[in-house]
Order: C-alpha cells, then sequence, then structure tokens
C-alpha cells in the first residue's frame, strides 16, 4: 500500500533525530574544541569577549532549533515503541544520558542563559578574562564529553548492542 504508514514516520523521526544531534552537538564540539582555545589565545581580552558573544550568540539560534527537533523527534521514537518503561530499566542508561543531555541543554539555552548566565559571563569575564574563559571551557567540555559518550552509547543500543 502507498500512503504513510507509522512506520515511514518512525523512519523520518529517526533521520530527524540525528540529523538535530549531528548539527547542535557538532556546534558545541566546535565551540569547545577550536573557538575557545583560540579565544583564549587571543591577547585582547575585550576583543575576545566581544567575538566570543557575537560567534556563541549565533549558535545559540541553531542550538535551540535543532534541541527542539532533536527532543519531539526523540519523543515520537518513544512513543511509537511504546518504550518508556526503558526509564526504569538500567541497561538503558544511554536512554537516561540522552534525556538528561537534552534537559540541561534545554535548561541552559532558554531559561539560564538568557536569564542569568549571558549577564553573569560577561560581568566575569570583564573582571578576570582568563579565569571566565577558563571555566567556560571546563564547563563545555564536560558537556561535551555527556554528548558524547550518549551518542556513542545510543547507536551502539539502538542498533542491538545489550548493555
Ligand atoms: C528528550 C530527549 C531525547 C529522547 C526522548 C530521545 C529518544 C531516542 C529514541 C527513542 C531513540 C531510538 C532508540 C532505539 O531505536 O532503540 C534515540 C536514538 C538516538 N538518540 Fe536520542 N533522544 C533524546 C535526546 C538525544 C540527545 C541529546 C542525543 C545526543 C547527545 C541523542 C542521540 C541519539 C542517537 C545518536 C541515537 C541513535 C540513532 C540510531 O542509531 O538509530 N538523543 N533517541
Amino acid at each position: 500500500m502507498a500512503g504513510m504508514s507509522d512506520f515511514d514516520f518512525f523512519v523520518l523521526a529517526r533521520a530527524l533525530h540525528v540529523f538535530g544531534v549531528v548539527m547542535w552537538i557538532g556546534g558545541v564540539a566546535f565551540v569547545t574544541t577550536v573557538l575557545i582555545p583560540s579565544l583564549r589565545r587571543m591577547p585582547n581580552v575585550a576583543n575576545r569577549l566581544d567575538l566570543f558573544e557575537q560567534l556563541e550568540g549565533r549558535f545559540s539560534l541553531q542550538a535551540k532549533i535543532t534541541t527542539v527537533i532533536t527532543g519531539a523527534s526523540g519523543y515520537y521514537m518513544l512513543e511509537v515503541m511504546n518504550a518508556w518503561d526503558r526509564y526504569l530499566l538500567p541497561q538503558f542508561w544511554w536512554m537516561h544520558l540522552m534525556t538528561f543531555v537534552w534537559g540541561i541543554f534545554t535548561l541552559v539555552l532558554f531559561v539560564l542563559e538568557p536569564l542569568v548566565l549571558h549577564r553573569w559571563f560577561h560581568q566575569q569575564a570583564k573582571k578576570d578574562s582568563e579565569k571566565a574563559f577558563v571555566r567556560l571551557h571546563r564547563m563545555h567540555q564536560v558537556l561535551l564529553s555527556l554528548s558524547l559518550i550518549a551518542v556513542v552509547g545510543a547507536v551502539a543500543g539502538a542498533n542491538g548492542y545489550q548493555f
């Protein structure tokens, strides 16, 4: 039978999920391993802060959109697979980790950054640029590491590996 069955939407959701993850976590990887280390080497601390705010500000919109795409497609897959009980099983730690990573980024991007982090980081960077950027770098490294462990665990788990 032609026409879109649930299965087609399911495949579409999986493809969108990975599309979202690539655009989002790929951007986080770039910011963490390329942008912040380069900024930390810039001698002019005012330029450093300006450039960071311009570039990460632009990435922030992309991250917001892709976070929504990833979350919505993940939710849809769970619903179609009726796999909510995975949250009760420790061997599905990668489901917990994916969801946790999503939750942290959602909180940071939609709540903490606009309400407090942006102003706070600006003030800290004006006071002591070195210290502020070291801390910023470390926070990005932690989030990127968790994200990458989630990606590796999820691909293995979704493709049948039994943890
Ligand atoms: C609320 C957030 C999320 C939900 C509800 C969710 C849900 C899901 C579900 C149901 C699957 C399919 C599992 C299976 O086929 O057995 C999946 C796969 C996957 N997810 Fe998530 N996910 C979320 C966030 C994330 C995040 C933040 C990442 C990346 C850090 C991620 C990366 C992946 C990857 C790489 C796959 C494997 C795709 C494949 O190999 O087919 N997900 N996710």
